[in-house]
């Protein structure tokens, strides 16, 4: 059998840091109030410099550097975002402008479910013998789509990336099963109106035209923990494991009250969970990444490791998988591609 190892893995985030505090100026809101309900304690947001461009090629880079790759020896790369720097030409193909070389280049659209979703893609061209070596990239600059007098909405976000590079293996290694759906009777609940190719010509033809991202934060809510837990516990069984089996739940980094509901499902202690949603709030598509890059930093993954990754958003949709952690047997395999 062939699988797709994760061998690399990256992440960038903007330089600037908005706090609790500098949103109790901006909005009717409490520090108190925002750590209770989401987590969060503070946010990066992107400034004049950066880009969803800028921001997935640093990310990238640091995932080629770390598999021990150029681009150039990239088949594919899948980049998931949903707020891409322009609709012509793809954010992949941006970001390969920056990193280099020839690879297939394409974006996938699942908001934040996107980095499970785009891991799942680029897995699947492994494993079909089409590629060797795939660039899988989760980034999101959503603050540019903030309301930032809407407190309902600009406490959550904040901006980001992150890379894995994904490398054939004949041991079981990278994604062991995979759970992606949608329901998309619930795009009404989460959405950025216009700059499609639906966008009015002007506001004043179209009243109701808000460029802002608008999100029904209950609905959202109970959707997101019914399909965390479900499909967290879903892609667990598929991978033909036990919840004892799990060593690390690297989950979408929206709101800790969702991240503790889905711990519970799978009866993981909290010390199985990995949360930074206190440092960055949701960074979308980049969130899963970035979390996989600090947890692997601090040591806490090991070869071999179960790791499951959980992620809803926008669609609305949701996805999960069971990852085994490590590089065994890397460069081994004498599959074709
Ligand atoms: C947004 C969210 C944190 C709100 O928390 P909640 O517990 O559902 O809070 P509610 O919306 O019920 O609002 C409770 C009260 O707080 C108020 N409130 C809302 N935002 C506030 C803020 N930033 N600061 C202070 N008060 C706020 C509301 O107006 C409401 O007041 P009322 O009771 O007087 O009407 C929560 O619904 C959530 O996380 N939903 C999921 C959103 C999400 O994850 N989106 C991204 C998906 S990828």
């Amino acid at each position: 059998m062939r699988y797709a190892a994760i061998t690399g893995w990256g992440m960038a985030v903007p330089e600037r840091v908005l706090t609790n505090a500098d949103l109790e100026k901006m909005v009717e809101t409490s520090d108190e109030w925002i750590v209770s309900r989401t987590g969060i304690r503070e946010r990066r947001v992107v400034g004049p410099n950066d880009s969803t461009t800028s921001l997935g090629a640093a990310a990238a880079r640091q995932a080629l550097e770390r598999a021990g790759i150029t681009a150039e020896e990239l088949d594919l790369i899948v980049v998931a975002t949903c707020t891409p720097d322009q609709f012509l030409v793809s954010q992949a193909c941006l970001i390969q402008a920056e990193i280099g070389g020839n690879a297939g280049a394409l974006d996938l659209g699942a908001a934040c479910s996107g980095f499970v979703y785009a891991l799942s893609q680029g897995s699947v061209h492994i494993r079909a013998g089409e590629a060797k070596n795939v660039l899988v990239i989760g980034v999101d600059t959503l603050t540019r789509f903030i309301d930032w007098s809407d407190r309902s909405t600009s406490i959550l976000f904040g901006d980001g990336a992150g890379a894995v590079v994904l490398q054939a293996t004949d041991e079981p290694r990278g994604l062991l099963s995979t759970v992606l759906g949608a329901d998309g009777q619930g795009h009404k609940h989460l959405y950025i109106p216009g700059w499609g190719a639906l966008v009015p010509e002007s506001a004043e033809l179209f009243p109701e035209f808000r460029p802002y991202l608008q999100m029904n934060g209950r609905e959202v809510f109970r959707f997101a923990v019914k399909a965390m837990g479900d499909s967290a516990a879903e892609a667990v069984r598929k991978a033909g494991l036990d919840f004892s089996d799990i060593d690390m739940l690297i989950p979408h980094q929206a709101n800790v009250r969702i991240i503790d509901a889905a711990a519970d499902r799978l009866d993981l202690p909290r010390e199985k969970v990995w949360v930074n949603i206190d440092r960055y709030g949701n960074t979308s598509a980049a969130s899963i990444p970035i979390a996989l890059f600090e947890a692997e930093a601090s040591g806490a993954l090991k070869e071999g490791d179960n790791l499951v990754f959980v992620a809803f958003g926008g669609g609305l949709a949701w996805a999960a998988g069971v990852v085994r952690w490590g590089t065994a047997g890397v460069g081994a395999t004498d599959a074709p591609a």
